[in-house]
């Protein structure tokens, strides 16, 4: 199969010298790829900025921002078996990047911001028959509702709903523990356990049916 997922962050400049991003780090889709790998499948993955080096043997795409990621997952998305959006994309960006480096003025500061495109979203409408489109649901209260919502909105198979309001997992931790919900109804829980070993599973679960 040929697997497609993203990782990381993304930036959405502001000015010159200032961005908008958020505290992933790209480590859990950096697993679901090395873990992909290891069941034996072509992986491409599109990373935002992360400090992580690039897994042997599979081809990885570097972007910035949405927009870009954007671009690199469309041209990729097409011939994919396995998609899987494990990215923390900025759903929000400055809706006008300021030349050079913006200078400080007294009183508070506004800007502006408009919506990115939900790639994930846009994967969903355009899903081919046998195309399996994975998202992941970062969440801090009613994970499993807010999960579930995302599941069937952007016609998805499968979501790994993750509480990231604990310190213990998610966000800059080597462990994970996601609940992942199938468009079928199905429901495991994985981990907590290293983010190798929850990337494996995750990954055998979804392709074993
Ligand atoms: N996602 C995406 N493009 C975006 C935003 C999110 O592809 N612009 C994907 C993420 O990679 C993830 C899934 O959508 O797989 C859910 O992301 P999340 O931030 O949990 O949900 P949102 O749909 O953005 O809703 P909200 O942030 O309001 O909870
Ligand atoms: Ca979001």
């Amino acid at each position: 199969m040929k697997v497609l997922i993203s990782a990381g962050p993304t930036r959405e400049k502001i000015d010159a010298v200032r961005f908008l991003s958020n505290r992933s780090t790209g480590k859990m889709g950096y697993a679901l790829a090395e873990a992909a790998r290891r069941l034996g499948h072509r992986v491409v993955l599109v990373a935002g900025p992360v400090n992580l080096p690039d897994p042997a043997g599979i081809s990885v795409i570097h972007v910035e921002s949405a927009a870009e990621m954007a671009d690199a997952i469309h041209a990729e998305a097409a011939d994919s078996d396995l998609i899987v959006m494990a990215a923390a994309v900025a759903d929000y960006r400055p809706k006008r990047v300021i030349d050079g480096k913006m200078k400080k003025s007294d009183g508070s500061l506004l800007i502006e911001f408009e919506r990115t495109e939900d790639i994930l979203a846009s994967l969903g409408k355009r899903k081919r028959p046998g195309q399996l489109l994975v998202g992941f649901a970062a969440e801090t209260t009613s994970l499993i509702t807010y999960a579930s919502e995302k599941l069937a909105r952007k016609n998805l198979d499968w979501i790994a709903a993750n509480d990231v309001s604990r310190s213990d997992i998610g966000f800059g931790s080597d462990r994970n523990a996601v609940t992942l919900l199938g468009s079928d109804g199905s429901r495991f829980e994985i981990g907590p356990a290293p983010k190798f070993e929850v990337a494996l599973e995750l990954l055998r679960k979804i392709t074993e049916k």
